[in-house]
């Protein structure tokens, strides 16, 4: 006797897919629901707790990890389309022996935090933004006149602007660009 149930589980689609991501350096093979966005996963998965859930609606950008060495939102990311790439999160980004990243130090040295919730955004996302302005992308500040492709020089305003998808509900901001300034110079 057939009843929904059972139909229901034949036609139900298939809502897991094996995922692999390679986070930091090593590979992670996970079963994924399709709902799931990187963040959790990275989260409650894999115990890389550096990420940030701050508004879960990529408004903060505390969240922000490097996929394939673009810095992106993790919280609209769904980990099931990530198969196969390359995610750095701030825990990756010591070297050997914990040697801190130099934009590490800087923030640091800077004192370019108070709670440190929107940190390790805010480090992956000047990481982001440093090697986009290298590799010649314009942000709403550049120069026109500066020729297409070529390296963006990052002063003020273009740290800024380019870190202002990252909010620091403390204020820091002063000194998160003058870190930036110290890695860049
Ligand atoms: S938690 Fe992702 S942008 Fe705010
Ligand atoms: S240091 Fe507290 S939110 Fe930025």
């Amino acid at each position: 006797m057939g009843s929904h149930e059972d139909r229901d589980d034949e036609t139900a689609p298939c809502r897991f897919s094996d995922t692999t991501l390679r986070v930091n350096g090593k590979p992670h093979t996970l079963s994924v629901d399709h709902r799931r966005v990187l963040l959790d996963v990275l989260r409650e998965d894999l115990d890389l707790w550096g990420a940030k859930k701050g508004c879960d609606h990529g408004q903060c950008g505390a969240c922000t990890v490097l996929v394939d060495g673009r810095r992106l939102n993790s919280c609209l990311l769904l980990a099931v389309a990530l198969d196969g790439c390359e995610v750095t999160t701030v825990e990756g980004l010591a070297g050997d022996g914990e040697e801190l990243h130099p934009l590490q130090r800087a923030f640091l040295d800077r004192d370019a935090f108070q709670c440190g919730y929107c940190t390790p955004g805010q480090i992956c996302s000047a990481l982001g933004a440093v090697a986009e302005a290298a590799a010649g992308h314009p942000s709403h500040v550049t120069d026109p006149a500066v020729p297409s492709g070529e390296p963006v020089r990052l002063d003020r305003a273009e740290i800024r602007e380019r870190l202002s998808g990252n909010l620091c509900r403390c204020g820091a901001y002063p000194r998160i660009v003058e870190a930036v300034e110290d890695v860049i110079r």
